[in-house]
């Protein structure tokens, strides 16, 4: 063989100038794929395993490969590893020292094999895992919050529409409203890793390969439920990455949500709720501010991870089969949405438990908007009085308290007969705010009761 200078990349062979300095930084993808090393030497144990089970390696071959690819992975996770950028990518970086390290055998490693099905196999277990974590975030956010609303079943406040006080609700109902969003995130989150799991690996290239391997083995060997079925769209395939993202764009909408309730509630003007002092920040130059910065940090946040639901989807517009180097795109924004969500849950599960709620100013605040009008036309109803007809009754007594200042329960019983001879002095037990929360009394209503059951029920199904 004649002696070359330039192939000092694994597939240098065919090329007669080195890599243009400027293209190796923009073609590599070290600087960031270099966080799947893990999953990709777990790829490489599983497929040179699978390769001397078919005859490919001799289990000497076999128990070399692994040797090595251990030891770098603790040199690695030692912090002795130097990545190099003309080495391009996580794969080869690791190929290569394979073969530093073990000498020729290492070279036989990539048999049956290429960086396509590689990287979609590393990639699928890399989110396999960070999906397991980030349940289990979202898991302990979600318990944070029962256990803020059964405490809070019974204390009352001032529910919205149109950011108008409307009715008198629970603060543990609004709390469970939070629970609900976040449990159809656990569900989708779940139904991603279903689609996930499935092992690309075998596709090689693009066409699948001419050795004798056997893809249920390397399935199984690494916890997939099944191999994919199209060696085509295994290579190609990147569902999974925008399936993740379209659940992380809707979580962070859940958690802007919250976020932005808590920034209201935490304002002088509303004055619901307390964040402790450890997830706020001061002013440089106020001194008496208190800033709900990790609340705000989460709101802004969702913009971001929304950017990369978009980034992904666009990537894959109109791609040709099979691979693509497009493909190296798909990592930052799929990892940083990862790192993004996962900051995010655990800023919020170690919050939640630690909101406290101003009992007294929610109570107030509930009184002030007239939230017991509604349980006022519903009582006259049920006096025999034709809801349209109570509807203007109450509204009159709206005006008279707006004149005088005063709640529809703080009124007398002879300052409410002006407006309908029909009210007699059980009027108080639906006109006070206990009264009135206490009347929806059903499910996913917001009596306390009803709050504690929901509670319960949501607590059981948490943990079956
Ligand atoms: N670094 C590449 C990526 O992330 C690995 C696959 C490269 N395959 C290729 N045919 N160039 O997509």
């Amino acid at each position: 063989m004649s002696q070359k200078e330039i192939p000092s990349k694994p597939w240098g062979g065919r090329f007669s100038e080195a890599t243009d300095a400027f293209v190796e930084r923009f073609t590599a993808s070290i600087s960031f794929d270099q966080r799947m090393y893990r999953q990709d030497i777990t790829g490489s144990i599983a497929h040179a395993t699978m390769l001397a089970d078919v005859g490919v390696l001799n289990a000497k071959e076999r128990d070399s490969i692994i040797d090595g690819l251990q030891s770098i992975q603790r040199d690695i996770e030692s912090g002795n590893f130097n990545w190099s950028v003309t080495l391009e990518d996580v794969h080869m970086n690791i190929e290569a020292k394979l073969t530093e390290r073990i000498g020729i055998t290492g070279k036989k490693l990539h048999t049956g094999r290429s960086r396509n099905d590689q990287v979609a196999t590393d990639i699928r277990l890399y989110l396999r895992d960070e999906i397991d974590l980030i349940s289990a975030e979202l898991k302990r956010l979600q318990e944070g919050l029962l256990t803020l609303a059964e405490t809070n079943a019974d204390t009352i406040m001032p529910g919205f529409t149109h950011l108008q006080t409307a009715q008198p609700i629970t603060f543990g109902h609004h709390l469970l409203a939070w629970f609900e969003m976040l449990n159809r995130d656990y569900g989708r989150l779940q139904d991603c890793r279903k689609r996930l799991n499935l092992c690309p690996l075998g596709a090689a290239a693009l066409a699948g390969t001419t050795y004798p391997i056997n893809r249920e083995q390397t399935a199984e060997l690494l916890g997939f439920d099944a191999p994919t079925q199209n060696s085509l769209d295994s290579v190609s395939d990147r569902d999974f990455a925008i399936e993740f993202s379209a659940f992380a764009s809707l979580l962070m909408t859940h958690l802007s949500r919250a976020s932005e309730e808590l920034v209201l509630w935490t304002s002088a003007q509303f004055n619901f709720v307390q964040l402790p002092d450890r997830f706020c920040t001061g002013s440089s130059i106020m001194p008496q501010k208190k800033n709900p910065d990790v609340p705000e940090l989460v709101r802004g946040k969702t913009g971001r991870v929304n950017g990369h639901l978009i980034s992904l989807l666009t990537l894959m517009k109109s791609q040709p089969l099979a691979y693509n180097k497009d493909n190296q795109e798909d990592k930052e924004p799929l990892f940083d949405s990862i790192d993004t969500v996962k900051d995010c849950l655990r800023a919020f599960a170690d919050m939640v438990p630690a909101i406290k709620a101003n009992k007294e100013q929610m109570y107030e605040a509930a009184k002030r908007g007239f939230s017991t009008a509604t349980d006022l036309a519903d009582y006259l109803v049920r006096k025999g009085i034709p809801f349209r007809d109570s509807h203007e009754i109450v509204g009159l007594s709206v005006a008279y308290g707006i004149d005088n200042n005063k709640d529809l329960s703080e009124m007398s019983l002879d300052e409410l007969k002006q407006f309908s001879d029909s009210i007699e002095q059980d009027v108080f037990d639906v006109l006070t705010l206990e009264g009135s929360v206490s009347a929806r009394n059903h499910l996913g209503g917001t009596a306390p009761v009803q709050v504690k059951a929901a509670v319960a029920r949501a607590r059981e199904a948490l943990e079956a």
